[in-house]
């Protein structure tokens, strides 16, 4: 962080904007505390729906587009939607990985539900599945009955974050960690780790050279800038996306320094920044841990979801920060080669990698930001 901190002093070239915006008492509250309400709200609703809604709104998800819209049928039922205007078509043009956010947030719902008595049942695309992309059918009903048995992992869902500070090189990711994420995921796929050796270099460069190419591939980087929220303003005014706080942040981008413009323009500073954050992601994983399925139905992928995020949970209870790494999983032909290169490394024996994430200890960093619930639901049924 010290030496990402010092770079963009570099940047800026002088502290003058900074002690400018100090003086304004600009530096002293920059997080976004609205747009981090509906962690705060999660289970604050009286009815079983909502409330086990209001947790599953915070499950992880790509770039934070909240792809989600519920139509609430009664206080135990509801269907569930992917909001077609909120997918990535550049990064993920099968909405394979729209649509593991969506089996993350599946899975918060049970966890929730089942923590105040009921069982979620889940019928997953009752209408059938939708290829090659989702369309308007729905991707889940949702009942709610009496029942269920309450799980550990719920307590972790307010303290689960997408971490991507650099990880403490000096602390290596204990095997018990690595082994409790595993029994966390269930038995219906298959999940690996690797937390040292030549294995763990390989990914390294395999994930910083995917980064390279999905920032150096004009509209796939574009996707990313165009949902980049950079200081609180515009945080609070869209609370989704690349979600990026801070007063230095803020500070630069006030400056004009660093912009989502600055940062599309491959001759900018801005976008080497970017790349070298990057770099330093994949150089301080401290382990891998990724997720694998036989095929790649959309069932399979909701189910990926449902690990990723009980994963995540147990990675959450162990202590460990944790950040997918999904360029090289991406289906668009400039990264063909390093798809090819992941799945002949993590899944020689055939399948799809459905998910990859590193791992490490890292200073803690804030909620990410969501739309309230609310604005998520469709009340007419
Ligand atoms: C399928 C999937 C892929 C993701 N890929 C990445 C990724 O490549 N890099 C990254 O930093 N975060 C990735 N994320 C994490 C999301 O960006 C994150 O969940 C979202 O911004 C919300 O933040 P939170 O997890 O802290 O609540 C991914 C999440 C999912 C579900």
């Amino acid at each position: 962080m010290e030496s990402s901190r010092r770079r963009f002093m570099q940047i800026l070239g002088s502290s003058a904007v900074i002690l400018a915006a100090a003086g304004t008492g600009f530096v002293l509250t920059r997080e976004p505390v609205a747009a981090q309400a509906p962690w705060r709200n999660a289970g604050r609703y009286p009815d079983p729906m909502r409330r086990a809604l209001s947790w599953a709104v915070l499950a992880p998800n790509p770039h934070n587009r909240q792809p989600w819209i519920v139509d609430l049928i009664s206080e135990t039922e509801a269907v569930l939607y992917c909001d077609l205007e909120r997918r990535l078509p550049e990064t993920d043009p099968f909405d394979r990985q729209i649509t593991i956010g969506l089996g993350c947030f599946l899975e918060i719902f049970r966890l929730a539900a089942a923590e105040v008595g009921f069982v979620a049942e889940i019928e997953i695309f009752p209408e059938g599945e939708s290829r090659p992309r989702l369309d308007q059918r729905p991707v889940a009903r949702m009942a709610l009955t009496p029942g269920g048995q309450a799980d550990p992992l719920f307590a972790h869902i307010p303290f689960r974050r997408t971490n991507r500070s650099p990880y403490d090189t000096e602390r290596d990711v204990p095997e018990t960690a690595l082994t409790a994420m595993q029994s966390a995921t269930g038995s219906r796929l298959t999940t690996g780790y690797t937390s040292n050796g030549t294995r763990r270099d390989a990914l390294r460069s395999l994930c910083q050279e995917a980064s390279r190419i999905e920032q150096l591939t004009p509209a796939t980087w574009q996707e990313s800038l165009d949902v980049m929220r950079i200081g609180r303003r515009q945080i609070e005014a869209n609370p989704d996306g690349i979600a990026i706080s801070g007063a230095m942040m803020e500070a630069l981008q006030m400056a004009g320094i660093m912009t989502t413009e600055t940062m599309a323009d491959p001759d900018h500073r801005a976008f080497a920044e970017s790349l070298a954050m990057q770099e330093g992601w994949s150089q301080t994983a401290m382990a891998f841990f990724w997720i694998r399925t036989r095929s790649n139905t959309r069932a399979e992928q909701i189910d990926a979801g449902s690990a990723y995020l009980r994963a995540a949970l147990s990675a959450t209870r162990d202590g460990l920060a944790m950040q997918p790494m999904s360029q090289s999983l991406q289906e668009y032909p400039e990264m063909a080669a390093l798809y090819r290169d992941v799945h002949q490394e993590l899944a020689p024996e055939g399948g799809t990698i459905q998910m990859l994430a590193r791992l490490g200890y890292a200073r803690p960093v804030s909620e990410a930001p969501r739309w309230p619930l609310e604005s998520r639901l469709r009340e007419n049924g």
